[in-house]
């Protein structure tokens, strides 16, 4: 066959036996741990293909590693592990896993929302350490969601299927996007603003945007004190669209209410950070995608973007120039 694949996380059988019918396959054997760099670089020198998470960096090292690779299957639908232009322009394919994962990571943005809103976290760590004494008339009170201004930052697939979910429950919603969506305004009766007048109308700012150069840090200093001192961010986009000592500052100053993410600028989040010792701040561990059918999707769409790129055949799902 000649034709080497690279899968840099344990993956199910189901999909690695598919593999094998049209290539070689070296798997990585942990779920969990990441390959070691070196580990990576080296096992990629003879690959065509490698299936890569978030935890590889794709960049001018790699590729110097990896002279017979033909195309970067990202098992995510963000490839900000990957320098693209690069790829692009040494001729190799790269894919991503969009669509698929579009209405479960909207789902756990909503959840965030409402965990965050109605302090969930907090009333079952209460029930928890016994705290418990009786039914109080303002215990653990929190914000509505229902009736709320929504302020969506980047109005693509997964800020369109959030803005779906907030109908139901009476929301105004708003959105900032680097082009106006006059269809999703028109479908979803969501209003475009400024960033400004979003930060300042928003009751919760979520943040679905990808993170490119324009979008790092964009939540900082500067873009918490335009917001309502009882806002509450959700992020479900990259830990690097957030100055996190500015997010810190801005809550222990009450210039905001709280923060849910589902992504932190280092991950895993060390131990010490003091996200974890601030009762306003939920973390998960980045499962925006994570339901096990969509997980599934998400593979077989990798396993399907490998078995074209390697018979010359049009991607499935290609991250065009
Ligand atoms: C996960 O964050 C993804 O980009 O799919
Ligand atoms: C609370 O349980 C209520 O009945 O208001």
């Amino acid at each position: 066959m000649g034709e080497k694949v690279l899968v840099a996380r344990q993956l199910p059988n189901k999909f690695i036996q598919q593999i094998e019918q049209f290539a070689e396959v070296d798997v990585w054997d942990s779920e969990l741990e990441p390959m070691p760099r070196e580990q990576f670089l080296k096992r990629a020198a003879d690959a065509t293909i490698v299936i890569t998470t978030l935890s590889e960096k794709i960049d001018e090292t790699f590729f110097e590693s990896a002279p017979k690779i033909k195309g970067v299957v990202n098992l995510a639908v963000g490839y900000d592990n990957i320098d693209i232009d690069l790829a692009h322009n040494k001729g190799v394919i790269v894919t991503n896993t969009p669509e698929v994962l579009t209405e479960t990571t909207a789902e756990l943005g909503f959840t965030l929302m409402l965990t965050a809103a109605r302090r969930i976290v907090e009333a079952v760590e209460y029930v928890e350490n016994g705290e418990w004494k009786s039914w109080g008339p303002y215990l653990l009170a929190g914000k509505d969601v229902h009736g709320s201004t929504v302020g969506i930052y980047g109005m693509g697939a997964i800020g369109e299927a959030f803005a779906r979910r907030l109908k139901g429950f009476n929301c105004k919603v708003i959105y900032h996007n680097r082009s106006k969506k006059e269809k999703a305004e028109k479908e979803l009766n969501v209003e475009y603003r400024n960033m400004d007048e979003l930060l300042a109308e928003s009751d919760f700012v979520v943040c679905t945007a990808p993170l490119t150069s324009e979008t790092k840090g964009i939540f900082n200093k500067e873009t918490f004190k335009k917001m309502k001192d009882s806002a509450i961010l959700i992020n479900i986009g990259r830990g690097g669209h957030v100055v996190e000592s500015d997010l810190i500052e801005a809550i222990k100053q009450k210039e905001i209410l709280g923060a849910a993410l589902d992504v932190v600028e280092n991950e895993p989040i060390a131990m010490d950070h003091p996200f974890l010792g601030m009762k306003q701040v939920i973390v998960v561990p980045h499962i925006g995608s994570s339901s096990i059918n969509t997980r599934d999707h998400m593979v077989q769409l990798c396993v399907d973007n490998a078995k074209q790129i390697i018979a010359g055949s049009e991607p499935v799902t290609p991250v065009k120039k």
